[in-house]
């Protein structure tokens, strides 16, 4: 399969697709605070995308049994909600989650601090944000694929932090995963150019440690390997003419 070009009609799909995912996420931060268990979130998750008249596009997918991906901590990416994961002060949790409307699917991700959280913490979770924002300056038509990767990773580098390699970006339309990969590493060659039309799901995920990372015996929850802190930050992104335009980011 190759990287597909939005039509106009579909374009406004995606639109809308990102337009309550955003919602979506302005919801689930409300809701983050000490003692709600990572069950509830999704509970929550499943509730207000299906009052939109949207499917989960998570649920189901490869066996995956939950709407959102909760991931505190150490945990990169993937963890499964459950109703003993209680959150508490100080933690960091990140929410992964994504919808179909009409066919077309929307994934986008936010690390929230729950309650007080440390100036480290703060710290790699604006790295993380931000380096999404380095990265989306170069998601221009005539851009290379890899100018958004080492954007971010030329941002983040500097920092210290690990950035997780194993898991990166995708293209995104009638399915979650299309073509092509979006590293969020420095890659040597360039990559395909950027067309308008393309919608990308670009997502750093970053390590306070290393960004080695294991797999849990759920088979599901990604951890990084030293245990150390870990963000995630993602939207999915249309190539315009012009700017990029950020799909699932309320304005
Ligand atoms: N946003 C995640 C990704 O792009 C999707 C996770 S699929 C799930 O990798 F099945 F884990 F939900
Ligand atoms: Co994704």
């Amino acid at each position: 399969m190759t990287v597909t070009i939005k039509s106009e009609r579909e374009i406004e799909l995606m639109r809308e697709a990102g337009r309550l995912l955003g919602r979506v996420h302005e919801e689930l931060a409300g809701i983050i605070r000490p003692g709600i268990s990572t069950k509830d979130i999704d509970r929550v998750c499943e509730e207000i995308i299906r009052s939109y008249g949207c499917t989960p596009n998570f649920l189901h997918y490869q066996g995956y049994p939950a709407s959102v991906c909760v991931s505190v901590n150490e945990e990169v990416v993937h963890g499964i909600p459950r109703e003993d994961h209680i959150l508490k002060e100080g933690d960091i949790v990140s929410l992964d989650t994504g919808l179909i409307y009409q066919g077309y699917h929307s994934d986008a991700a936010r690390t929230h601090a729950v309650g007080q959280i440390s100036a480290e913490a703060q710290k790699l979770m604006d790295v993380t944000k931000q380096s999404f924002f380095e990265g989306i300056k170069m998601a221009r038509a005539g851009m290379h694929l890899h100018d958004i990767s080492n954007a971010i990773a030329a941002y983040v580098t500097p920092f210290g932090y690990g950035i997780v390699r194993d898991l990166v970006g995708h293209g995104i339309g009638t399915h979650l995963h299309e073509p092509p990969h979006i590293p969020n590493y420095a890659v040597r060659r360039r990559g395909i150019r950027l067309r308008p039309g393309m919608t990308l799901a670009i997502e750093p995920m970053i390590n306070m440690g290393t960004g080695d990372v294991e797999w849990l015996d759920d088979d599901w929850t990604v951890i990084s390997a030293d245990h150390s802190l870990s963000a995630h930050y993602e939207n999915t992104v249309l190539i315009t003419e012009g700017e990029p335009e950020i799909l699932t980011l309320m304005s």
